[in-house]
């Protein structure tokens, strides 16, 4: 469900700015009734920790959560339905509940609450956000049915992996260690035999190295068309389009695109990709740029978004090494790697790379 979370995020988000909602939540059941997920909105993280654990069962919220009718409560408290608040839960008042509803099946609940000014939901609120939900009820059922697909996808490449290195690599190493085997017992004897045969395993361990390295190279997906960086680019900002709700602005210079050496187009490619996963992975915007330009003989590829931001002198720890790579390839490649952020204020991430040197006759 990983990356479900941030469209389940963005699709609160919008639900809350249409009806002017301090917050919003999203709570999606499992076939088994189970809660599967409770997405807040509104509240901070350290907020939320304190609340505790999602309404299951009981409560207003766990007893609708399955129903098919809408909710629109003056007074939350007045319901008789109603459990109370836990204890940290900010104060709500009214709130509308509107099914998720995906092909006659009820796959979780809406909820909004506080609208501002503490007016009541209208009918109009409720039209609309039921509209809204049945929209992204088809984005969830959608992501879900790819994330399936990849999954098994993941699983069998794994499968295909493991064999391959069996078959592969482990075989040659197991080689290897056998023609060293008995070295050690004539190491005194027959100083020259042990020469050969280390001589030997090295080569063969060299051998290996290279097998490897083209292996890992012809892993990586052949997807990419080196030539055409453009449409590269244009099809990754419809893929995260499609999969984070998050509008992605696309500009692409007119000229010398196409003329760009495959390894340098592939390594901005490659930028862009994870600039565009942490947009939306991390950055809660609602809208992404994704420019390249080319002046004055520098090529200059630009992601930037206009959410939350985060702190960038803080390191990304261990597992985390998406702008470390992006770093890195613009070093690689000559060029020059900056990253700005703030806190609320959005992130921007700029790779420049002169075309002359390295790149100059390409
Ligand atoms: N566009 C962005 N908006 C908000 N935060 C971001 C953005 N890009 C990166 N970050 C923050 O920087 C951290 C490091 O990013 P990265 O090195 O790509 O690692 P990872 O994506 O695996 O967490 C992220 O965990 C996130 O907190
Ligand atoms: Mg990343």
């Amino acid at each position: 469900e990983m990356m479900l979370e941030p469209l389940l995020l963005r699709f609160v988000d919008l639900a809350r700015e249409i009806t002017n909602a301090q917050y919003g939540a999203l709570g999606i059941v499992a076939d088994d009734d189970r809660l599967e997920q409770f997405i807040t909105s509104g509240i901070t993280e350290e907020e939320r920790a304190a609340i505790g654990a999602p309404p299951a069962g009981s409560g207003l919220l766990g007893v609708i959560i399955r129903q098919g009718a809408s909710l629109r409560l003056r007074d939350i408290s007045k319901d008789s339905r109603s459990a109370g608040f836990p204890p940290n839960h900010p104060h709500m008042k009214t709130l509308l509940g509107v099914p998720v509803v995906y092909k006659d099946k009820i796959v979780g609940r809406l909820y909004l609450s506080e609208k501002q000014g503490g007016e009541e939901f209208t009918s109009e609120d409720e039209e609309m956000v039921r509209l809204f939900a049945a929209q992204a009820a088809a984005s969830i059922e959608n992501a879900r049915l790819l994330e399936r697909s990849q999954d098994l996808a993941i699983l069998e490449e794994r499968e295909r992996i493991g064999m391959d290195l069996h078959d592969g690599v482990i075989q040659s190493l197991y080689g290897v260690g056998l023609n060293l085997e008995d070295c050690a017992d004539v190491v005194d004897e027959d100083p020259d035999f042990v020469r050969q045969r280390l001589d030997k395993a090295v080569n063969d361990l060299n051998q290996v190295i290279k097998d490897i390295r083209s292996y890992i190279f012809h892993l990586r997906p052949a997807a990419f068309d080196a030539r055409d960086l453009g449409q590269a680019l244009f099809d990754l900002a419809r893929e995260v389009r499609v999969n984070s709700l998050i509008e992605v602005n696309l500009d692409v210079a007119e000229a010398g695109v196409r003329e760009l050496p495959p390894d340098l187009s592939e390594n901005l490619f490659h930028i862009a990709q994870e600039a565009l996963a942490n947009v939306a992975k991390h950055s809660r915007a609602s809208q992404a740029w994704t420019r390249l330009q080319i002046a004055d003989g520098v090529v200059q590829l630009t992601v930037r978004d206009n959410g939350r931001g985060f702190n960038t002198s803080r390191p990304g720890g261990i597992g985390h090494r998406g702008l470390g790579n992006i770093a890195d390839r613009a070093r690689a490649l000559g060029g020059t790697y900056e990253v700005t952020s703030s806190v609320g204020g959005g992130t921007s991430i700029t790779v420049a790379v002169p075309l002359e040197g390295a790149y100059a006759h390409a």
